[in-house]
């Protein structure tokens, strides 16, 4: 992995117009430069190069992208070479790798070090010093044994400024210090403690040896957590906590337990619940998910109501369906927290739990028929979708087969409909690519990406503000083209970047730059965009209201001619509410 900051540096050294140039002839367009393409035989140029997004992209054959994308196609190339040369024409640095790095090893082993004394520091002060007499008490009446406590080498950073940094002081570089975040610089000079009168948990690699710390503190006082920094030892989606600690047993359980906090972890630990590492409070990532897969193909996520509800709507389930592992989900009560409940209820109870955990696949489920109405076939349908793309992850085969047999029974869909589009997306969507099928009607464009939900796409580009705007309007499922829709899924998930460095997160999934440097072309020269933005989310909606009025007309046909008065009775009233619906979208025009 190449880090960010270089390919920033190395596109702020470079522009795309005299890198183009240098190959094709360019001539000025407006804003822009054209060409003919020299990807393609054409004799009008349909090759464009926009200097402002620095992108360029051809209408007639379809390819575009950023400086990157352009050298890899035409020196065919891949991404890290295209890079390598580019950095060698700018004069920016690739960092070596570690082992190559002989100064970068020396950084990394004091640091080590420091941490190694940091802890020695903290857990010494916790178990035999006065000052820390009301840590004590505090672990006490959270119900935290010694035993516990040196299992995990728990520790107490003292009140003092700068307790820590002269117990350390002469023995390592101050940079080192305060490069892995145990001191920070005062303004007119000088170093002070960053952890002051908090608890400690030191954060262990595999290894064993502490990468970084946590603190909390002993009130209700915020922030309730400080961590060290991101550095060159630590990075917080590449760790799990607990993970040392708990390898052993994950490896002879042949599963993982994977819960959100410090506090869960030691407590499930304590009462005997061994196979568990916790993922402290950030979006599971793919890393993570290789690091469980690498001791068991089973993890069962426990976490409290909330953040497992959360967690249906986000990505990392399917990072690790993707990793090939089998996920499976509890669900506590409201209000508890795995450190609550094994404290309240006992450790049975919490096994019992485990024992319990919903599949993936019932879990998702269950979710969905919350969001949508399954006694109605378009709600049913819908739910249909977003399953089979989720089944389309699922490594395993059999298993696949199996959950897919039961989502058609439990929809009361048929299983070779939903194969077929699972299939689709299996293809890496290209098959499916402007065609859900089992959609309850055609839908408007089916043939092309919708060209609204493209506007859109390169709006999404121009800033925070058409970012914001539609995500408060509109979900990633909300758009028809599921290459469109991975893109905004993952713009939706992530601060607003700009769109040469969304193209660099895509360099490897040509479809998907594609899709944006066409989205960027197509919206360059709109001359309102704010006008644009919002007539298509409302294109947009009524397509989908639309979609949704043919489907619930058919199923009227249906139950006439099987005179299900009942069901049309239903499907009035939902034709009904659709209006309503669609109506509101006619006036806030
Ligand atoms: N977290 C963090 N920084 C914060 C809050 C939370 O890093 N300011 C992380 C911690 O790893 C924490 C986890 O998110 O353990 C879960 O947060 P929360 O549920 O608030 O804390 P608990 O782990 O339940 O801790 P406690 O029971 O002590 O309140
Ligand atoms: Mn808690």
């Amino acid at each position: 992995m190449i880090p960010e900051m270089v390919l920033n540096q190395i596109q702020e050294r470079l522009d795309i117009v005299e890198l183009i140039a240098d190959f094709v002839p360019l001539r000025r367009a407006g804003r822009n430069f054209k060409a003919n393409c020299p990807f393609h035989e054409e004799r009008t140029p349909s090759f464009v190069v926009n200097p402002d997004k620095q992108i360029f992209h051809c209408f007639g054959c379809g390819v575009g992208g950023n400086a990157f994308s352009f050298l890899m196609k035409f020196e065919k190339k891949d991404f890290r070479e295209v890079v390598e040369m580019l950095a060698e024409k700018t004069g920016v640095e690739i960092p070596k790798d570690k082992a190559e790095n002989p100064a970068l090893q020396k950084r990394i082993a004091q640091s080590l070090e420091a941490n190694r004394l940091a802890l020695e520091f903290y857990h010494d002060f916790l178990l035999n010093k006065k000052e820390a007499h009301a840590a004590r008490q505090y672990l006490e009446s959270r119900g935290i044994r010694e035993e516990t406590v040196r299992d995990f080498k728990i520790g107490y950073a003292p009140e003092s400024w700068d307790g820590l940094y002269l117990a350390l002081k002469g023995r390592l570089p101050e940079e080192v210090l305060e490069k892995n975040g145990l001191v920070l610089s005062k303004k007119g000079g000088g170093f002070y403690d960053r952890f002051r009168a908090r608890l400690i948990f030191p954060i262990l690699d595999a290894k064993g040896a502490c990468v970084a710390f946590g603190g909390r503190v002993l009130d209700h006082s915020l922030p309730k957590y400080l961590n060290s920094p991101e550095s060159e030892i630590y990075s917080k989606g590449r760790n799990l906590y607990g993970l040392f600690q708990a390898r052993k047993a994950i490896r002879e359980n042949d599963s993982a337990v994977i819960v959100e906090g410090y506090m869960d972890l030691v407590a499930c630990h304590q009462a005997g619940i061994v196979h568990v590492v916790a993922s402290l409070g950030t979006a599971l990532t793919e890393e993570q998910a290789r690091i469980i897969r690498r001791n068991t193909p089973n993890a069962t996520i426990l976490y409290d109501a909330d953040k497992a509800g959360e967690l249906a709507t986000l990505r990392g389930l399917e990072l690790f369906l993707e990793q090939g592992l089998e996920v499976r989900v509890v669900r506590l009560p409201d209000g508890d927290d795995p450190d609550s409940y094994v404290q309240a209820h006992g450790a049975q109870a919490l096994r019992d739990e485990l024992h319990n955990a919903k599949s993936l696949f019932e879990f998702k489920l269950d979710f969905l028929k919350t969001k949508h109405d399954s006694s109605v076939v378009e709600g049913r349908v819908r739910i249909a979708n977003e399953m089979v793309a989720l089944l389309g992850k699922v490594r395993n085969e059999i298993l696949r087969a199996a959950w897919l047999k039961e989502l058609a029974g439990h929809l009361g869909l048929s299983e070779q409909a939903l194969a077929a589009e699972m299939g689709k997306h299996r293809a890496g969507e290209r098959a499916s690519r402007f065609s859900p099928a089992i959609t309850p009607a055609p839908v408007v464009e089916s043939n092309a990406a919708p060209a609204a939900e493209k506007l859109i796409l390169g709006l999404l580009f121009e800033g925070k503000d058409f970012l914001e705007e539609a995500k408060n309007q509109a979900g990633a499922e909300d758009f028809h083209s599921p290459v469109i829709r991975k893109i905004v899924q993952r713009l939706f998930e992530s601060p607003a970047a700009s769109v040469n460095r969304w193209i660099n997160f895509f360099s490897e999934d040509a479809e998907a730059v594609k899709m944006i440097s066409l989205a960027c072309a197509e919206t360059d020269h709109a001359a309102d965009k704010k006008r644009v933005f919002s007539d298509c989310l409302l294109v947009m909606k009524r397509s989908r209201l639309k979609s949704e009025r043919e489907g619930i007309r058919s199923q009227i046909i249906r139950a006439e001619r099987e005179g299900d008065r009942n069901r049309i009775s239903q499907l009035l009233y939902d034709l009904n509410e659709l209006n309503k619906r669609e109506r509101q979208t006619h006036e806030k025009k």
